[in-house]
């Protein structure tokens, strides 16, 4: 059954824990769908699993159109969530809702999230009044990292968890379905989310969240370049990986690959021919 906003918000009203997960691919994200996740969010940290870059600032919106059109196709009942790139919906209210829109028209999304508090208010209750249900995300946003200093936890100093519990209830004013808790203490975190209607989903953020987010490269050992201590390994898919692309090297270097099963056959008479 297809998960809609809908369902996201009677599994916060029923106490029922909401499972997402990032995809960024057509096979990965069909694998999950088949799995039963709730909702598979196209984080922009594709930036830094699936390119290379040391943080999510160069993501672009097609680098998001392309990504998310490849998980959409993959997807019949997860919820499909676009993430807004840096600069996609910094500039104007305007280029906000056309941007929010290209995830749902061209990615085949059904909502979209953006990073940020009470200061975006405007351009989310403008996307909102698009028909496009918003996520929001708080707490350690990445596309704010050189203002911060580099990852770290939020929200710790009073002024900070006050910061962050105003920024909720602006955002469920605004119109969002959900809100990311990302990297901030878990007692925070069981506040915001014991003060909002909508779920909260975490990461990094405790046990007493609505849901739970992690990208999936990390949670199945497949990217080493940053190691969360929020992250819990579910299965060793990387070392899965390197095993793999060492026994078929050695199976090419044998010659015990391809064997007679991997072949095509032709009539003999032909080749007779041809010698
Ligand atoms: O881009 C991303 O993967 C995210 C999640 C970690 C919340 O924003
Ligand atoms: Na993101």
């Amino acid at each position: 059954m297809k998960t809609t906003v809908t369902t996201f918000q009677q599994a916060k009203d029923e106490g029922r824990k909401l499972a997402m997960l990032t995809a960024y691919d057509y096979s990965t994200a069909r694998l999950m769908d088949a799995s039963g996740i709730d909702a598979i969010l196209v984080g922009d940290s594709l930036g830094m699993t699936m390119l290379g870059y040391g943080d999510t600032l160069s993501v672009t919106m097609e680098d998001m159109v392309h990504h998310t059109r490849a998980v959409s196709r993959g997807v019949s009942d997860a919820l499909v969530v676009g993430d807004m790139p840096y600069l996609s919906y910094h500039l104007s209210v305007e280029q906000a809702v056309e941007n929010a829109g290209r995830l749902i028209k061209e990615g085949g999304a059904q909502a979209i999230k953006l990073e940020g508090g009470a200061r975006f208010a405007a351009e989310i209750r403008a996307i909102v009044r698009a028909s496009i249900p918003v996520m929001g995300h708080l707490g350690l946003t990445p596309q704010s990292v050189n203002a911060f200093g580099g990852f770290k936890v939020q929200g710790r100093s009073e002024a900070a968890a006050q910061q962050i519990l105003d920024d909720a209830r602006e955002l469920e004013r605004a119109g969002v379905f959900a809100i990311v808790l990302e990297c901030i203490p878990a007692a925070l975190a069981e506040v915001v989310s014991k003060s909002l209607s909508i779920p909260t989903i975490g990461i990094g953020s405790g046990p007493l969240c609505d849901g739970q987010i992690l990208v999936y490269q990390d949670m199945l050992g497949m990217y080493s370049d940053l190691a969360p201590k929020f992250v819990r390994r579910f299965a060793e898919v990387g070392a899965l990986m390197t095993e793999g692309f060492k026994a078929y090297q050695a199976a090419v270097r044998d010659s015990s690959f391809p064997a007679a099963e991997h072949e095509f056959k032709i009539d003999d008479s032909v080749i007779e021919r041809l010698r």
